[in-house]
């Protein structure tokens, strides 16, 4: 088992990744302080893991563990799901010494946590990932929350776990479709901090793809230790943690605009790079070549690269209006210095910006 430190002083906390590690009994039992656990979870998730891991609770401490199950989607990740959990604690009476444990995907999590961040001020939290997208990003690093109609995760809270845990193994039964979506946010890293893991992504995509146990273990600790040392870095955002909303700006308003849950997430964001490549290479950031060469990855990743067709530069525009990284009424972009190297700027010419969005398959061709 490896085992990373995200280091934040007394908020520290390990991510445990490797295989077999949900039906370890005693693995969780150093992170759960009181005598109540509450494992929330989704009803796609459930009946592949619940069991396991709640036996594994079970058998390794004196604990009550009562489950939650939700609905699944995107679509989902609402404060009436929220409400849900905040029903569940109060009438089984939860008391502040609780923990809540997310099993499942991103959605699971950012709204677990973000009940966990709430309820009565703030109780215990793990972490259980069980999407690559999950694994290598929305796990580790504190920021929990929902959407708004008007707007993606615009409600929400930083809140670390006690302990995020990564079990290889789910991965096996995840859709195609869904590893994919994980794997835009694994080139992302690539993309916006390491040339070298870029090239190793290049060499091994299609194996990865194809659910390649080892390297999809050695993707997950690349991209963990990469979010780790960002994190550590800058918890709340104040800087260099932007950076990971690489392809984000646009992928947001994509989820959007489509409604939440259409285009998923990850599938969003890969679209999003490519456009932070376009417009990176217009503005003369990068060569043609290398926004050309982070296109095919995401092609070869069996990922979106465009747009989807019909939405407008002023439907890209108003959306883009509300995103998070927007200070005194201008967005900020991630874009790249190069392959491997991301910067943030505001200084966008309009001009540029609108060829981009209007840009749709002819994007950094
Ligand atoms: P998700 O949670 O909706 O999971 C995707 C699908 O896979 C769901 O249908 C889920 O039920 C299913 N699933 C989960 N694990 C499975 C398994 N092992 N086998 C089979 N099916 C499984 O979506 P996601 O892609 O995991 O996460 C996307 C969400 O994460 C978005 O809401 C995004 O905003 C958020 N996010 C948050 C952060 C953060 O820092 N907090 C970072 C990135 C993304
Ligand atoms: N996924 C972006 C972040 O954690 O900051």
């Amino acid at each position: 088992m490896l085992n990373l430190d995200v280091d934040l002083g007394e908020r520290s906390y390990p991510i445990l990744i490797g295989t077999g590690l949900l039906g370890q009994a005693d693995i969780l039992s150093p992170f759960i302080k009181g005598s109540r656990v509450l494992v929330v979870t989704n009803s796609v998730v459930a009946p592949l893991y619940l069991d396991t891991l709640q036996a594994s609770l079970q058998h390794s401490k004196d604990v009550q563990v009562d489950t939650l199950v939700l609905p699944d989607g995107e679509h989902t990740k609402t404060l009436a799901t929220l409400q849900l959990i905040y029903d569940e604690l109060l009438s089984n009476r939860h008391e502040r010494s609780t923990t809540l444990i997310a099993l499942g995907g991103g959605v699971t999590g950012d709204i677990t946590g973000f009940a966990a961040a709430t309820y009565q001020r703030g109780v215990n939290f793990i972490q259980v990932p069980t999407t690559l997208l999950a694994q290598v990003d929305s796990s580790v690093g504190g920021k929990t929350g929902v959407n708004h109609p008007l707007g993606k995760n615009m409600i929400g809270a930083f809140y670390q776990p006690q302990c995020v845990l990564v079990d290889i193994d789910v991965l096996s039964t995840l859709p195609v479709r869904e590893l994919q979506a994980g794997l835009a946010e694994v080139i992302k890293y690539g993309l916006l901090g390491s040339y070298e893991f870029l090239v190793w992504l290049e060499q091994h995509i299609e194996a990865l793809l194809a659910g390649d146990a080892e390297l999809l273990t050695q993707a997950v600790k690349i991209c963990c230790e990469e979010k780790a040392r960002i994190v550590a870095a800058d918890e709340r955002e104040g800087g260099m943690r932007a950076l990971l909303n690489l392809g984000h700006t646009f992928g947001h308003a994509i989820e959007a605009a489509m409604g939440y849950g259409t285009w998923l997430h990850g599938e969003a964001v890969a679209t999003g790079m490519v456009m932070a490549a376009d417009l990176s290479r217009r503005m003369g950031w990068i060569s043609a070549a290398d926004a050309a060469r982070a296109r095919d990855l995401v092609a070869r990743a069996g990922l979106p690269v465009s747009p989807p067709p019909g939405m407008t530069a002023d439907q890209f525009m108003s959306l883009m209006s509300v995103d998070k990284k927007v200070q005194s009424g201008k967005v900020r972009f991630i874009l790249l210095r190069g392959l491997g190297e991301a910067a943030i700027e505001s200084e966008i010419d309009p001009a540029l910006l609108r060829q981009t969005l209007t840009a749709g398959e002819q994007l950094c061709r």
